[in-house]
């Protein structure tokens, strides 16, 4: 995959994209912009925790990559006034490696698993009594003389992040006391964010600007600060540093980010399922291969957008281009058919 194919939506971080990000992260729930009805059950569970002296219950947080989840698990910690132990699902490679975590935990704490839909099955299984009864239950010894003990763990708060929650088995789901789904920010609290970031960052930008960087970022912060960024630098070099709507039109055509914010590799995707598999339905495979990525990277990164925005759905068939898709990229369909009329 090439870097100017998911420089905007995806794509790893790099150390200057990293360093920027956290020095964007609001660390007040006051500071997180939007997903008000899960900021205000937030804030009444974490009131209600600190009130009655006792650990927040377990938390996960799902929804598309770059929405803030990292950034919540964090700010309930800092509204907590407790220490985070932060860790991944791909990282819990053995049970031992979650047991040592849990075992070294002050009471109170924070313990974030980041994509924890990834944790190996063996490892989630030590979850189940830790989360229910702040427990676990450790083997000792090997072969026939092996024995299981039981522990006593500090209490603690779970908080799970997912992009995936469909692929999370019941018993972890149902031990999760709050389960908050992050969708999508309208434009109006995606201008916030342009503008809250602008402002940290030190760029000069225009309500104009402002607003066009905010509808075309996909709903989604993280694209938001990178839009920015890479607008600023537009701005710097082709106007006179300032973002207007102008220099943000200018800069959106030299980045390939088209009016409604796709980038090239979802034009791709769109424009193989119309041109090369006549509007669908083509399964996911298929549709990855055509377009030169994972299926993880389309599953989680780019469909969800697309079917947001009414340009795709999934059928059991297969991956299907709507009406709409083929009116975005300049095709009329012949009604119901599936057929192009050009
Ligand atoms: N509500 C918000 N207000 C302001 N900035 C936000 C908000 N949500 C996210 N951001 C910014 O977007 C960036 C990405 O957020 P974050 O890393 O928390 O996303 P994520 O959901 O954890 O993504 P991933 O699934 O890829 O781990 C952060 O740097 C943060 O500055
Ligand atoms: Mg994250």
């Amino acid at each position: 995959m090439t870097e100017d194919r998911n420089g905007i939506t995806s794509g790893a971080l790099s150390p200057e994209e990293k360093a920027v990000d956290v020095s964007l992260r609001p660390r007040a729930l006051g500071e997180f912009i939007g997903q008000n009805a899960n900021k205000e059950q937030l804030r009444i569970f974490i009131e209600a925790a600190r009130k009655r002296k006792d650990v927040l219950d377990h938390v996960l947080l799902s929804g598309p990559p770059g929405l803030g989840k990292t950034t919540l698990a964090s700010i309930i910690a800092n509204e907590l006034g407790v220490n985070t132990r932060a860790t991944s699902g791909p990282a819990l490679e053995r049970q031992g490696d979650l047991a040592a975590i849990l075992t070294n935990l002050e009471a109170g704490e924070v313990f974030f698993i980041d994509e924890i839909h990834r944790m190996p099955r063996t490892v989630e299984e030590i979850l189940y009594p830790a989360m229910e009864d702040f427990k676990i239950d450790i083997i000792i010894g090997k072969g026939p003389g092996a024995r299981s003990v039981r522990l006593e763990i500090p209490r603690f708060t779970l908080i799970g992040a997912t992009t995936r929650v469909g692929l999370m088995t019941g018993p972890l789901l149902t031990r999760f006391g709050v389960s908050m789904r992050l969708d999508y920010y309208p434009v109006n609290e995606m201008e916030y964010i342009v503008k809250r970031a602008a402002g940290i960052l030190g760029i000069e930008i225009d309500e104009g600007g402002c607003h066009e960087i905010a509808r075309r970022s996909r709903g989604t912060p993280r694209v938001a600060n990178r839009l920015l960024r890479r607008v600023r630098d537009y701005a710097e070099v082709e106007a006179d540093r300032v973002i207007t709507e102008d220099v943000a039109h200018g800069a959106m055509a030299m980045l390939q980010v088209d009016s409604v914010g796709l980038d090239v590799l979802d034009q791709a995707i769109l424009s193989a399922i119309i041109d090369k598999f006549s509007g669908g339905p083509v399964g996911l495979k298929t549709l990855a291969s055509a377009v030169g990525e994972e299926t993880d990277t389309l599953e989680e990164v780019y469909e969800p957008y697309l079917m947001q925005i009414g340009f795709l759905k999934r059928t059991p068939r297969g991956r299907v281009a709507t009406p709409r898709a083929f009116k975005h990229l300049g095709h009329e369909m012949v009604e119901g058919t599936g057929e192009l009329l050009f």
